[in-house]
């Protein structure tokens, strides 16, 4: 009897080991051996001012295993031997270094979703059914010196994903989840002097992946800086440093919370912490603190006549705290902010938000952003007029938050949590108790660490995750720990003080906003910003000046996430599924204002354009220029203007410039500008030839000229065009209606519904051909009926020097026509065309609902520059409101006059095979120019990519009649 008993206890412990669910699959386990969250102690810029961090960033040695099973155990011990091992550059991601396979998912989990496995079984395509749960096994050695041995010493890891285990000299020190949020481990007791073994083992997938579903690259490994901290046994846990300014603001009240631990032995006696700012010092005295023990410290200063902090003037007051043996510097901003009533207030004035959302991306690093790239691009944002940033959508860098401070960006910060792949607002995870820990976690880890930056005015719960009583713990921790910003949150908006809502038509936006009275509207994400995108943008902000309770929009978002990849010498960049990564959502990443090496796009420029400081206007020889930022003054710009007279044209620039150098920019730089046409273009309309003579062939009709011949056919094609004995055509000129999509217009099935353009002008029949005399040319006149239902007329009238007018005119005969993709002609040149001088908008590519950037001027680019590379290919490249455009060979130059604006678009390859390419680098070039002379063209659209329309007035109805005319000459 004993011995069965026995054997059935001995089954049962067994099983329930097997059973004992492992920590990287148990949401309750977030981490262990992990020291509290705390604040960045040190303004990462004086980093290196700190004695006390050692940086152990560097090569270390790594080996790659595809699941769990394969992984080697026991690597941590010293007598294991990893010299052979690889080596990969920490911090950094694993995938982008050589070892499996970044995978691209928007809203899915990538794996089995199972929660809290993430091992089960998947698709038998998917990466994952391969790769169950892939794990990086890390070694490098920590240098330990004798003195550092009788200190205290923190393991510092600024973000590792997804869950890792920790060793040091073999022995187990720890574990941590919560991949953007820094994990520290006390070490003291596991090092010696001399070389240190330290092992680190990174789960790619773990329970908290399961709130780490973002629409981004999924990545692994110690991806943000590792640092030994040394520390004296007595020092400064944490501290948080607020300042409140009163009522009218005439003075600010200082206050340091400072958390003093006891780490050694012996207890510390007469202890002085110090506050040194504004020029004094502020002292507390701890008569005496136990070994193990820790006590606060309040210390408070009054400021009189405090200079506020706000993005437009981030006044900061620089602080340190000091122990006898630490001193740590960072800064502080006085700023208050509230929602009174409706409206959002900013040290007691309205605020608008010109916002951006912004992943932390680098193509060729992942999720590891250099300082240099966060300088860049918070350099790019001040100068592109943004003064709101969305850590979309968890915590980035702390040197992101300290730039923004000192720069001045208003940061909403937030939380990395997002159970997108259980459904946008879903209840499985936001009211599931046994996840109430994990994502209150992520609340406090976010606010612990960021709570001293004066940036900061949202608290993000997260995006697109859960609704629920766990986000309702997230707000409660929040508000419990901080109460200078305020709580935000977009699914569950009963926890938030912002009311949000995303992607809205400028239209809805009003109407929402007006129906919403208890709070401040925000749009946290509009204007998606995929591909050739950014329409109607001055529509959304005419929205949100005439409504002072919209607090503004954050556009998505700021940059590609293209991941540089080289292929056959080829180097391009990559998006979703170029890498077989299985799921994916192929280029659905590629929605950012600049390019993934931070280039900007055209439409960079239009955000400029319309987030600039002041509204400039003409009031007949009057300039009126209103701030449109709440801090700005306008005594701190130089006010320059140039008039510009091109032809018939004079126009006024008018442009708002710094007086002093900035941080971000130098003195000169226009942070606005505005043009106003002075005297307006004459739109030439008369030839002024003799006419040319005109001959009857097989072929159609010959005009003779000066300089070659001009053959156009019975359908009014333009088939050849000889000048001085060479050919200027590679293939005809003639009518052509059909464009390539944009993302935008792919999504909102401008394919499938304007179908019938793409061959309506093949199709056409012949209905009359003719000439007739005129007195400064003669006229070929075809006239042809489009089966779709219209007639189209074309004349061609030609002078004796070779001088064309092409006049078309287009009348509608059905009802209930498909939207014109554009209407205009189209003609290819031979391939040796490739500089370009206009007089339109510009520099940059313009389309009619994205212009008012592109002023009006005289430009000279080769064509590729004329064209705009988007990653993925798709329409691009025009210019508007041209009044003559040259393209020109050296030799000879094709000079167009518009007899009314005109859209040109120009590229070395065809429709055809911008439309077959994924990649530009398989786009088939160089065999012609392409060129299409248009008097219209749709929009970009600038709503969103999954079925907004571009706005009815930036499209073209084909139910009404159109007339336009160009005179083509050779130079
Ligand atoms: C939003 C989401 C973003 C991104 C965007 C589409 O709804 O919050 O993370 O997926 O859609 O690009
Ligand atoms: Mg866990």
């Amino acid at each position: 009897m004993k011995h069965i008993i026995l054997v059935i206890s001995l089954m049962l412990s067994v099983s329930a080991q097997a059973q004992q669910p492992r920590d990287w699959e148990n949401p309750h386990v977030l981490g262990i051996n992990k020291l509290p969250y705390h604040a960045t102690l040190q303004l990462p810029s004086k980093e290196a001012e700190c004695k006390e961090i050692v940086s152990l960033d560097g090569q270390w040695q790594f080996r790659w295993s595809k699941d769990p099973e394969s992984r080697p155990v026991g690597f941590e011990r010293d007598d294991y031997d990893v010299s052979q091992w690889d080596k990969i550059a920490v911090p950094g991601n694993w995938q982008l270094q050589g070892f499996g396979k970044p995978i691209y998912v928007n809203m899915q989990y990538p794996f089995h979703r199972d929660r809290p496995s993430v091992t089960g079984e998947p698709d038998r395509d998917w990466y994952a059914y391969d790769h169950r749960n892939p794990v990086g096994s890390y070694v490098t050695f920590i240098d330990i010196t004798k003195e550092m041995l009788s200190q205290n010493l923190i393991l510092h890891f600024g973000g590792v994903h997804s869950a890792f285990y920790v060793w040091v000299n073999g022995q187990k020190v720890g574990y941590s989840q919560n991949s953007m949020s820094p994990a520290e481990f006390d070490i003291t007791k596991y090092v010696h002097e001399g070389k240190n073994r330290l092992a680190v083992e990174v789960y790619r997938w773990s329970d908290g992946s399961y709130l780490e579903c973002q629409d981004m690259w999924r990545l692994s490994g110690i991806f943000r800086p590792v640092q030994l901290w040394v520390r004296p046994l007595v020092h400064i846990a944490d501290y948080k440093v607020e300042a409140v300014p009163n009522k009218d603001f005439s003075q600010a009240q200082v206050t340091a919370d400072i958390t003093v631990c006891n780490v050694g032995k012996a207890r510390a006696k007469n202890l002085s912490v110090a506050l040194n700012i504004d020029g004094k010092t502020i002292e507390g005295k701890l008569k005496s603190l136990a070994a193990g023990d820790t006590m606060h410290v309040r210390l408070s200063h009054t400021i009189d006549n405090p200079k506020l902090w706000s993005a437009d003037i981030p006044n900061l007051y620089p602080f340190s705290i000091e122990l006898p043996d630490e001193h740590f510097d960072y800064h502080l901003g006085v700023k208050r902010v509230e929602c009174v009533g409706e409206v959002l207030k900013f040290n007691g004035k309205n605020i608008k938000l010109r916002g951006v959302n912004r992943h932390d991306h680098h193509p060729v690093t992942g999720r590891y952003v250099d300082r240099k790239t966060y300088e860049q691009d918070i350099m790019l944002m001040k100068q592109g007029n943004v003064n709101f940033l969305r850590t979309s959508h968890y915590p980035d860098d702390p040197y992101l938050y300290e730039l923004c401070d000192r720069w001045g960006i208003y940061v909403m910060d937030e939380a990395n949590q997002e159970s997108h792949g259980y459904g946008y607002a879903n209840k499985v995870m936001g009211e599931d108790p046994e996840w109430r820990d994990a994502h209150v976690d992520r609340a406090v880890s976010l606010v612990q660490r960021d709570k001293n930056h004066p940036s900061v005015i949202f608290w993000s719960l997260g995006n697109e995750g859960g609704v629920g009583p766990n986000l309702k713990a997230m707000r409660d921790a929040v508000v419990a720990l901080d109460t200078i910003a305020l709580p935000f949150c977009d699914t569950d908006r009963a926890q938030s003080d912002i009311y949000d809502d995303s992607y809205l038509t400028p239209e809805k936006f009003a109407e929402e906003a007006r129906k919403v009275t208890d709070r401040p509207f925000i749009m946290r994400e509009y204007a998606h910003a995929m591909g050739n995108s950014v329409g109607n943008f001055q529509e959304y902000w005419d929205v949100i000046y005439a409504d002072s309770s919209i607090c503004g929009a954050a556009i998505w978002d700021w940059v590609d996430q293209g991941i540089l990849k080289k292929e056959n010498d080829k180097e391009f960049w990559a998006y979703g599924g170029d890498f077989g990564d299985k799921p994916n959502d192929g280029p659905f990443c590629l929605n950012g204002l600049i390019a993934p090496d931070r280039t900007p796009h055209p439409h960079y420029y239009e955000v400029q354009h319309v987030y600039q400081p002041f509204l400039i206007e003409r009031d007949g020889d009057n300039l009126r220029i209103t701030p449109r930022y709440t801090f700005a003054n306008i005594d701190e710009y130089d006010i320059t203007t140039d008039t510009v007279t091109i032809g018939s044209e004079r126009l006024l620039n008018v442009y708002v410039r710094l007086k002093e150098d900035k941080p971000w920019a130098k003195k000169g730089f226009a942070v606005a500008s505005e043009q106003f046409v002075l005297q307006p273009y004459l739109f030439e309309s008369s030839l002024g030839g003799k006419p040319a003579k005109v001959q009857k062939t097989a072929n159609g009709l010959v005009a003779h000229t000066n300089r070659g011949t001009i053959t156009v056919n019975s359908i009014g094609a333009l088939t050849s065009w000889i000048v001085d004995g060479e050919e200027m055509l590679n293939s005809p000129l003639e009518p052509y209606f059909w464009k390539p999509e944009n993302d935008n217009q792919h999504a909102a099935h401008f394919a499938e519904r304007l179908v019938a353009w793409r061959d309506a002008l093949d199709k056409r029949t012949y209905k009359s051909f003719r000439t007739e005399a005129a007195s400064d040319g003669v006229k070929i006149i075809s006239e042809t009926t489009l089966p779709i239902g219209a007639e189209l007329t074309i004349i061609y009238t030609i002078t004796d020097e070779g001088k064309v007018k092409v006049d078309m005119d287009y009348r509608p005969t059905a009802t209930n026509l498909p939207l014109l993709p554009k209407f205009g002609m189209r003609m290819r040149l031979p391939s040796d065309y490739a500089n370009i001088a206009y007089h339109g908008r510009g520099p940059w590519e313009n389309y009619p609902d994205r212009k008012r950037s592109a002023f009006i001027g005289q430009y000279m680019m080769p064509l590729s520059q004329f064209e705009t590379e988007y990653i993925h290919p798709q329409d691009n490249g025009c210019r508007t409101d041209v009044r003559w455009f040259d393209i020109d060979n050296g030799k000879k130059n094709l000079h167009i006059e518009g007899c009314q604006p005109l859209c040109i678009r120009a590229w070395d390859y065809g429709e055809e095979d911008l439309e077959r390419a994924q990649h530009p680098h398989e786009i088939q070039r160089g065999r012609f120019v392409n060129l299409n002379i248009d008097q219209n063209i749709h929009g970009v659209g600038g709503i969103d990519t999954w079925g907004s329309r571009t706005l009815p007035q930036y499209t073209i109805d084909a139910n009404k009649p159109y007339h336009y005319a160009f005179v083509m000459s050779v130079l």
